[in-house]
């Protein structure tokens, strides 16, 4: 076990011993390398520098109770990579790739999983980058995918206490027929803005509305949103969102709690009925959301009187992270032990 302050692990990168790489070329892909390195060597004309054609995915390795190393849901992050790469007509990465890969990438650095009990988790970082050399506007012939793993506590600094959010209409990260739905780069790049002006002005990210009407509620940051009300787990579903493995997660574990589970365009006018909302997604967990407040009209919705998360987010992630740190049973069978 490396000498590492577990407990005060934030959201950052924490070099590891390795990273794993798997060169696509010549019509296949090549073996499965480890390399000690942290920096990659790439034609200056490689169509994820110019284009965008990168596509990542965002999954964690947990220690559990029994010192058991597990991942949670690992086939819907290789699905969910298959769609980013044929969204934007990259070479998509073999199932047995990536299971590799990514189970490699935890084994070797296996000293780098924060113990249980600590709220720390090993975070993967799998990526799916064009290297081919193209100046005219198309899909390279070569792919780079990697995994690279660090350690990793709360994505928001308030951990499981509740967050401000800034509800906001005057940027969008992704179209309707848009990229939104997919995990690639430029979404990120377009939320930047947004992200870094809620966090000056004191919050700990921005809900974006629907780009179109901009009267849904469509993500809050780098995570899906829910409000819970009269005993229903309410969703948006929208064509530009990102489909959270852990927001689909919590609605199998809000209906098996006896929530009936809405999965739907939600107004922005319901921001004001909720009696409890979250942030959920695998860097952010639940992420208990306190208030938002409308930066155009200034109206503050309160979903948290007393600085504490509501009794649904706690019992949902109570459940939620039972199940990947091997507290509870599993009895949807979403992990995977590794070793
Ligand atoms: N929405 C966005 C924009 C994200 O980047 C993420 C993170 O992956 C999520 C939602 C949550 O998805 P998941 O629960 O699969 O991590
Ligand atoms: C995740 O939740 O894994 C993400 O990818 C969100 C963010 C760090 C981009």
């Amino acid at each position: 076990m490396k000498n590492i302050d577990w407990k005060n692990l934030t959201f950052g990168y924490v070099k590891t011993d390795c990273n794993i790489r798997c060169y696509f070329k010549d019509g296949k892909w090549g073996p499965i390398e480890t390399s000690t390195s942290e920096t990659i060597d790439i034609h200056i004309a490689a169509t994820c520098l110019h284009y965008g054609q990168e596509a990542f995915e965002g999954m964690k390795a947990y220690r559990g109770k029994d010192n058991k190393v597990r991942l949670f849901r690992w086939e819907e992050n290789w699905l969910r990579l298959q769609r980013s790469a044929e969204g934007i007509l990259m070479q998509s990465v073999p199932k047995e790739i990536f299971k590799e890969a990514i189970s490699k990438a935890v084994e070797l650095n296996q000293e780098y999983i924060p113990p249980y009990g600590t709220g720390g988790s090993l975070y993967l970082r799998p990526l799916l980058i064009g290297t081919g050399a193209k100046v005219g506007v198309s899909p390279a012939d070569e792919y780079l995918f990697m995994v690279f793993v660090t350690p990793v506590g709360p994505y928001f600094k308030e951990g499981f206490k509740p967050v401000k959010m800034q509800l906001i209409r005057d940027f969008d990260r992704a179209a309707p027929q848009g990229t939104g739905s997919i995990k690639v780069g430029g979404n990120y790049a377009a939320s930047l803005r947004a992200g870094q002006r809620a966090q000056k002005e004191g919050f700990a990210t921005a809900i974006f509305a629907d780009a179109k009407t901009k009267t849904y509620i469509d993500e809050a940051g780098p995570a899906n949103f829910f409000g819970i009300r009269d005993g229903k787990y309410i969703t948006p579903d929208s064509e530009s969102i990102l489909p959270s493995i852990t927001n689909m997660s919590l609605r199998e574990l809000a209906a098996d709690m006896g929530l009936i589970v809405e999965r739907r365009h939600v107004a922005l006018d319901e921001l004001g009925t909720f009696e409890e909302a979250g942030a959920c997604g695998t860097a952010a967990v639940i992420s208990p959301i306190g208030m938002v407040q409308d930066r155009d009209n200034g109206t503050v919705y309160q979903y948290s009187k007393d600085g504490e998360a509501g009794p649904w987010c706690k019992k949902l992630y109570a459940r939620l992270t039972g199940i990947q740190y091997g507290e509870e049973e599993d009895k949807f069978g979403w992990c995977t032990v590794l070793f």
